[in-house]
């Protein structure tokens, strides 16, 4: 992004377009409202949303079966199908909530990371709506979106500890404000969804009558519970790299030669069903499960050695798309009980890609008064864009050696 979206003060039209509550509709008494957009990856998202974090209308495009049936997500289809669902999907959005866009106190779209034709359908679509109805326009960076949106659903404080799992992202931060975070590790080559969704298509998982539908992440859970873990060993990646860094593609590299094994020990060809499915998928599973309450574990035990966290009801936050598995949750569990943390999990719908938490981003930025621009400001998309301060090689430094758990994960 070219413009850096800091406070914007001496801005005194900026500030007479943000004194704007609404006491018109029933719903949306007295509180300033915010239009949340999404479109990084393959979710188009809108939401209406008060001050409060009360949720006056939303709605949500996902383009996955067309991905499913593609075997992957292809950028240019990504950009088509955000172009021709955005208009609706907003005006949904605004629909259902009864608000109308000069009702609106500002507009939150997500501007970085994310596919870049993606990205560009909602950023273009934003910046003309904000110019259009005179609005204060938002720029989000998503993954700050999945880490705060626990706060729409419980009051935690800050700061927290919060780790992201998702299609294309997987680190471990301190959030310690709304725009404030210490990234203490973060993925060195694919994201955990990545990797999930590429088994469950290496897989063809697609071919499995209860798994047509499912997202990779959820076809393999939904296979692992009928699968045995220990059958097949994979090896947990990075055991004697004590940082907080996380590494998948090794993984993946792993079980496609176990698949590959497997077929030839069947005589089949590759895109077959495999008869040992739901052991692969438990084994997955649980190795992810695993790397993920490792990194996790030291991530904790540093910010306790560096004071990062309160002593007062210190929070783990999981979040993002993988978050909303019940298996890995229960992992994480595990860690937080042995070192005394409350683990909190948005539900699986608040999880995965939405317009809400864009809006509640907004809310929160629009409270602070920070990172908020008059409507005829140029912004640019950002397809990479790290997370606050990254601080993983201090961590790294550290070399803070895990004591032994006892990870018995329940199934
Ligand atoms: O956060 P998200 O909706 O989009 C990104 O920002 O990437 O995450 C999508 C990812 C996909 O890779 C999907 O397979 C994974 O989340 N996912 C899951 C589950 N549901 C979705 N992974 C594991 N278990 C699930 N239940
Ligand atoms: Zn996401």
């Amino acid at each position: 992004m070219c413009v850096q979206p800091h406070k914007v003060s001496g801005a005194r039209s900026l500030q007479r377009l943000l004194r704007c509550k609404y006491a018109s509709g029933s719903k949306a008494s007295c509180s300033r409202l915010v239009l949340g957009i999404e479109t990084s990856c393959d979710d188009t998202g809108a939401a209406v949303m008060d001050e409060t974090g009360t949720i006056l209308g939303e709605s949500l495009y996902s383009q996955k079966e067309v991905h499913l049936r593609s075997g992957g997500i292809i950028p240019t289809v990504a950009q088509q199908l955000h172009r021709e669902n955005i208009e609706r999907v907003v005006q949904e959005a605004l629909d259902r909530s009864g608000v109308t866009p000069a009702e609106l106190c500002a507009v939150a779209t997500t501007v970085k990371p994310g596919l870049a034709l993606s990205l560009g359908v909602g950023l273009q679509f934003s910046q003309r709506f904000v110019r259009e109805h005179n609005k204060p326009f938002i720029p989000i960076h998503h993954m700050e979106a999945h880490a705060l949106t626990v706060r729409m659903l419980h009051p935690v404080t800050f700061p927290f500890l919060v780790l992201l799992v998702s299609g294309g992202h997987s680190l471990l931060a301190v959030a310690r404000g709304v725009r404030d975070f210490l990234l203490l590790g973060h993925t060195l080559d694919e994201a955990p969804g990545d990797t999930l969704d590429k088994v469950a298509r290496r897989l063809s998982l697609r071919k499995h009558p209860q798994c047509f539908t499912l997202s990779g992440g959820q076809a393999i859970e939904l296979l692992a519970k009928d699968g045995d873990r220990k059958r097949f060993g994979f090896r947990t990646p990075m055991g004697q790299t004590p940082d907080c860094c996380f590494s998948f593609a090794g993984l993946g590299t792993q079980i496609t030669m176990l698949i590959k094994k497997k077929e030839a020990e069947e005589g089949v060809e590759e895109g077959t069903l495999l008869s040992c499915v739901n052991d692969i998928a438990a084994a997955t599973q649980h190795t992810v499960a695993l790397h993920l309450a490792k990194r996790t574990h030291r991530a904790v035990l540093f910010c306790k050695a560096n004071d990062l966290l309160p002593s007062d009801n210190p929070t783990l936050v999981l979040s993002g798309g993988v978050a909303s598995n019940q298996y890995i949750r229960k992992a994480l569990m595990i860690i937080t009980e042995a070192t005394g943390l409350r683990l909190l999990c948005p539900p699986a719908k608040f999880c995965t890609d939405n317009g809400v938490m864009i809006a509640w981003n907004g809310v929160e930025r629009l409270r602070e008064g920070n990172g908020i621009l008059p409507p005829d400001v140029d912004v640019s998309y950002e397809p990479k864009a790290p997370l606050g301060v990254d601080i993983s090689a201090e961590v790294r430094a550290a070399a803070i050696r895990l004591p032994s758990i006892r990870l018995k994960i329940p199934n």
